[in-house]
């Protein structure tokens, strides 16, 4: 039923209606999508339910955005995804809707000239999909987010239509969703939006046979005004048409409405979409200059005298409580046209304000304001905008600074998937992903290449990140043939309007890249101007925040940098293949140019914004082992192609990369570098460099399921240096190689080791300056016991000790949370260990297992992280990886009482967890 889950939540007490609206804000608790109906009658409802699905990969109905380039050759930038699909190109027969869906751009593109007037015609209205009368009833029932391609299969034969680059799942074609609308006699007169969060790609939506319009670019929240083509009941049918093309990613997108869906319902006259902005200025302990913008948007036919009024609110991120009111801004009043919109700016200053700042030395402090629109004494609209108060400085030689305290840059990238649940955003997912960021001691993430979900960006407000937001990845100059640059030149200012106007609010947001490595830092003037265009249009939606684009390639003496607010580097700050181990290797070579950097402009921060990309498949470990601090893969060191294993002794990488230890010493040797961001901190869909026969990358410091590569001690060492830990690798079941050479590797922030074999000294040793590991190479493999103490400063610090396993014996299940909400989005992420006798995890161990569940619940997803694995996620069976396996269950909605999770595999002792549903 497609209303079933639509709340309409009536007037209320002004505070009661509020906590409906943040109530679901501790770590623990969010996990449904929120909802909110404020007491003017603006209601938010939540359209996730209800919808119908059909997926093709022809062109069934011989509509297209515009007309596409035909490929015909291999592309320099993409190993194998090459095939177009069938509804990659624009035949005759085909409709390009184009010119009806550039006006949905028109909010975003300032010069009122150049915006698009809709032509006569409908087109697509004779196409029985959007038509009210068809019967859907035979197509999938489906509830967003929903990513069409992640349940695969994977394509598995070389020449794939879509293959490793976008990450070997069926993304291609065309996606048609359904759903009915209702309209009540109380929306009369209202103002009814659609609000789609992020819908992958080119998305053209229809109501009631009617072309609404639509927004090519998948990663951007739009907005679509349903309310000339709405009627009154609940008949009203919408339609959305999702294009899908192969080429048009360097990594793995996602297919279909994989964020939220809302309706939004106002009064004509209404504080605009994304509407307001708040900046603090002169930030102190003791007080803080507030700014607030509001835009009003009068749709209303006629004139009509407003007042705006907005109140500040503490809020309690950890609660989701809103608290005392703090401050109030001056009204406003104005009489607006009919058809207008009009900005109000009003300051206020808050004493002793609660700032926004990290952990564990800061807080990451939340208000509210609350804007509420009075026409005739009446509210008509209110709009709570939540922000926090802080001061980031971009100091060139101290660093970042966060309200006036230097932060060093710990951060790492991230892409936009979540692993075996696809691109289909889930809150919990990525909290849990920030969760084991935290552990690890980053404090940062870097949006590759694209905005986020909404929520997302909730969580790093709440949890105390920071963030660089980033928008594209190519400009003009395309990556793959059928990418972003097709509609560069009507699209780049309303996506980049858009982009910063959706995201402005959020205190975690400290810096804007509109490019990632574009083809545009090859062009020297031509590149910098364009650059200069677009720096421009984010200053102008935010004067407030840096705005920048990473730069792998332009130098200091190229005009591309100098448009830059920051400098965000990209490998050649530590140096691109100078190291002796990438010698023989052909490609961009410098030395490390944070100097030169430095020399030329001397007012700019430099942040490394991708490091290291250093590659490595989980306790999965090669020999001979290199002894350079740093190498690249090869057959025949580092690397298995057959197997398709990069080995996790954590000292390879891509051939443009460096370990992290170089990345660590460049650094150090250069302090007045702000930080860097690791590429990457989880594995992503896609882009599996070296090895393009798999599915997912080996650059995370966390695999694809959630588990952790020995990499993430050597960050942590680094990272959290007052944390006491020490950890060995590798393994310690060789039973092939007794009396073999098998170097052990000692992470820790301590500054001296012993390690022994069977209570034996190998030798204590201290750590070399700029080095970041202890190596002990030259060990003769005896199976038994392997144990490293730690000092620092001459005190014991931490220890680790690693044995040889007996056989396999059983199976263990841990769950990293056993109760979970039964709201059909909240999840157990839950750990399968073959384990022996005494409870150890086999290290090799590869059992097949297979998992299943009674009680309410459903199993969601199995995964083990290895980048190979070319087995659907959606199956129950699936092979351990290096001794562990991931099962991904959720509670049925409103189901209650146990869920238990059942892991069995042949000869083993079965494992066993109950989860809860509340
Ligand atoms: C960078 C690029 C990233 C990713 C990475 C792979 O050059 O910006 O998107 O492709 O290399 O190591």
């Amino acid at each position: 039923m497609p209303f079933r889950y639509i709340l309409f939540i009536a007037n209320g007490l002004f505070l009661s209606s509020l906590l409906v609206h943040f109530q679901p804000a501790s770590a623990s608790t969010i996990s449904s999508p929120q909802q909110s109906t404020a007491p003017s009658g603006r209601e938010r409802i939540n359209l996730n339910t209800g919808w119908r699905f059909l997926r093709v990969t022809t062109n069934p109905d011989k509509l297209i955005y515009d007309e596409r380039p035909e490929i015909t050759d291999r592309n320099d930038n993409v190993v194998a995804d090459t095939k177009p699909t069938e509804s990659a190109t624009l035949t005759s027969s085909d409709k390009a809707l184009k010119r009806w869906v550039l006006p949905s751009a028109n909010d975003f593109i300032s010069d009122p000239a150049k915006r698009h007037q809709r032509p006569a015609g409908n087109p697509g209205s004779d196409f029985p999909f959007v038509q009210k009368t068809f019967n859907d009833s035979s197509w999938e029932a489906v509830k967003l987010p929903h990513d069409w391609a992640i349940k695969g299969p994977f394509f598995t034969e070389a020449n794939a239509v879509v293959g490793g680059g976008m990450g070997r799942l069926p993304i291609q074609g065309v996606g048609w969703y359904r759903r009915k609308l209702t309209i009540t006699p109380a929306d009369k007169g209202k103002s009814i939006y659609l609000d789609i969060d992020g819908a992958m790609s080119y998305a053209m939506v229809w109501l009631n046979g009617n072309l609404v319009g639509g927004w090519p670019y998948g990663y951007n929240s739009f907005r679509l005004d349903l309310t000339p083509y709405l009627k009154p009941g609940n008949d009203n049918q919408l339609a959305i048409r999702l294009d899908n093309p192969t080429n048009s990613s360097r990594w793995y997108p996602g297919g279909g409405i994989y964020r939220n869906v809302w309706l939004t319902k106002v009064d004509p006259t209404h504080v605009a979409q994304w509407g307001t902005f708040i900046s603090s200025k002169d930030v102190s302990a003791q007080s803080a200059t507030l700014e607030l913008v509001v835009q009003v948007d009068n749709k209303a036919t006629v004139g009509r005298q407003i007042e705006l009024v907005t109140d500040v609110y503490a809020f309690d991120s950890a609660t989701g409580r809103i608290g005392k009111k703090v401050a109030e801004f001056p009204r406003s009043t104005a009489n607006l046209q009919a058809g207008e919109k009009r900005s109000m700016t009003r300051s206020v200053t808050l004493k002793n304000p609660r700032l926004w700042g990290l952990l564990p030395t800061q807080r990451p402090n939340l208000y509210v304001a609350v804007t509420r629109l009075f026409a005739a004494k009446k509210v008509i609209d209110t709009y709570e905008t939540r922000f926090g108060i802080r001061s980031i400085t971009f100091d060139p030689t101290k660093g970042l600074l966060v309200n006036s305290k230097p932060i060093r840059i710990q951060g790492v990238n991230q892409h936009h998937d979540l692993g075996a649940l696809g691109a289909a955003f889930n809150v919990r997912a990525a909290e849990r992903q920030l969760e084991m960021l935290r552990d690890l001691g980053c404090n940062a993430i870097r949006m590759a290449h694209n905005p986020p979900a909404p929520e997302l960006l909730d969580l790093t407000d709440r949890m105390g990140f920071l963030v660089i937001d980033e928008l594209f990845d190519m400009w003009e100059r395309k990556k793959t043939p059928l990418d972003f640059h097709l509609i560069f030149a009507d699209w780049h200012e309303p996506d980049l309007r858009a982009f910063v106007r959706r995201d402005r609010n959020h205190p975690s947001v400290i810096a804007w890249s509109f490019g990632n490595e574009v083809g545009e830092q090859y062009t020297a003037e031509e590149g910098a101007s364009l650059a200069q265009k677009l720096r421009n249009i984010v200053h102008e939606e935010d004067p407030s925040r840096p705005a920048t684009a990473s730069m792998n390639y332009a130098k200091p003496d190229m005009p591309f940098p100098q448009v830059m607010d920051i400098l965000s580097l990209n490998y050649q700050g530590e140096g691109i293949r100078d190291a002796p181990a990438y010698a023989h290797l052909k490609g961009i070579r410098t030395s490390p140019l944070y100097p030169a950097f430095q020399k030329k402009f001397p007012g700019k921060i430099i942040i490394s914004t991708e490091t290291a990309s250093a590659l490595s498949t989980r306790g999965t470990y090669l020999f001979p082992v290199t002894d350079a601090p740093s190498a690249p893969i090869s057959d025949s060191i580092g690397g298995n192609a057959k197997l398709q294993q990069v080995s996790a002794y954590e000292l390879y990488t891509a051939a443009f990369g460096a370990s992290p230890d170089k990345v660590f010493a460049s650094q150090d040797k250069h302090p007045y570098v702000a930080g860097e961001f690791v590429w990457t901190g989880w594995d992503y869909l896609g882009e599996p460099t070296p090895y393009y026969t798999a599915r997912s990358s080996y650059s995370g410091i966390i695999d694809l399921a959630g588990f952790k590569k020995d990499r993430f001690y050597l960050y942590q060492s680094r990272w959290r240096p007052d944390y006491k830990m020490a950890h060995i690798l590798p393994h310690w079941n060789w039973p092939n190689r007794v009396g073999q050479i098998t170097p052990v590797h000692v992470f820790s922030a301590a500054d001296e080791a012993e390690l022994f074999l069977n209570g034996k000294s190998l030798g204590r040793k201290k750590k070399e300056p700029y080095t970041y590991r202890f190596r002990w190479d030259s060990v003769a493999y005896q199976p038994g016991e392997l144990h490293v103490a730690t000092y620092k400063n001459g005190n014991p610090w931490a220890t680790d000790t690693v044995r040889t396993t007996d056989p396999a014996t059983q199976l263990q299940l841990t769950a990293d949370r056993t109760t979970i909400k039964a709201d059909g989005s909240d999840l157990s992420f839950i750990t399968l260990r073959v384990v022996d006798s005494k409870g150890a995890v086999v290290p090799q161990a590869d059992n097949t297992i297979t998992f299943s569940l009674s009680g309410p619940g459903e199993i969601v997803a199995t995964d083990n992280g290895d980048p190979a694995d070319l087995i659907a996620f959606p199956s129950t069976e699936r092979k351990a990886y290096s001794g562990l396996a991931l099962v991904i269950v959720r509670a049925k909605p409103r189901a209650s009482g146990p869920i238990t999770v059942i892991a069995n595999a042949n000869g083993l002792k079965t494992g066993r967890v109950i989860l809860k549903a509340r």
